[in-house]
């Protein structure tokens, strides 16, 4: 099977950033100005803004996620959404195990892979980010790294409750720093990535899942990175809330994409 048999998918990470009027005016902007796409796009404002931008998106095909869930349905957990109060506020997808939930709010592969579950219960498309920190990726431990972060998510799932999971390689050296991983890194790390998927769950559905690459995307360089054979998307932070430059990456260049 080719990259051609996964649909590319291009989503926004817009972190802890601006305004419920700022959410509204990025997300008009890029409805607006979308015009033809043939692949996913989806944008994950905070939680506050999750229903107003979700309201303006109903006539786009531009899609909401949330940054992250709970794994319960509710109950006592003061500071928590679950995945029904997100389906509830018209969540598409849901962002899982991001870097920075790991290195600062205490996210370990066990919590992300009983999220996941959640989020399948829900319905919630997931998309589960993996990857290492420059002194594990200098001390050659990358692929230790990745194949415990796959492993420990996935493991315990029926294959067919997987189809629609995505994972997002997110090297956390070149989160928000500038610093973007080559086109040959990304693809290196996307192929070994989607060889722990196969280990566990067949080549079949391994061959058929989405591998995104975030970190440090821009209009720049999302071209070459998407013109990888395994790199299916991208996840973009920073860039995203530019309406000119994400619509930019959203339109990559695909005619290189093999
Ligand atoms: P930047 O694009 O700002 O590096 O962030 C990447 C990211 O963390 C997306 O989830």
């Amino acid at each position: 099977m080719t990259a051609s048999h996964r649909r590319p998918l291009i989503a926004g990470n817009w972190k802890m950033n601006g305004s419920l009027k700022d959410a509204a005016e990025l997300v008009q902007a890029l409805a607006k100005d979308l015009g033809s796409v043939g692949h996913e796009v989806i944008v994950a404002p905070p939680f506050t803004a999750l229903t107003v931008v979700g309201e303006l998106l109903k006539k786009s095909p531009i899609k909401l996620a949330a940054q992250d869930m709970h794994w319960e349905n509710a109950g006592a957990y003061t500071g928590e959404v679950s995945g029904a109060m997100l389906k509830d506020a018209g969540c598409h997808a849901v962002i899982l195990g991001h870097s920075e939930r790991r290195r600062l709010f205490g996210d370990t592969d066990a919590t992300v892979q009983r999220k996941l579950k959640a989020a399948l219960a829900h319905k919630l498309l997931p998309i589960v980010c993996i990857g290492e920190t420059l002194e594990e990726r200098e001390s050659q431990r990358t692929f230790k790294v990745l194949e415990t972060q796959v492993k420990g998510a996935l493991t315990g799932f029926a294959p067919s409750d997987l189809s629609s999971a995505v994972i997002a390689y997110e090297p956390v050296w070149a989160i928000g720093t500038g610093k973007t991983a080559t086109p040959e890194q990304a693809q290196e790390a996307h192929v070994f990535a989607r060889r722990q998927v196969a280990a566990l769950y067949g080549d079949g559905l391994a061959q058929g899942m989405r591998i995104l690459y975030g970190g440090s995307v821009t209009p720049e360089n999302v071209d070459s990175l998407m013109a990888q054979p395994d790199v299916d998307g991208a996840l973009v932070g920073g860039a995203s809330l530019k309406p000119i430059g994400f619509l930019r990456i959203i339109h990559y260049q695909a005619a290189v994409r093999s």
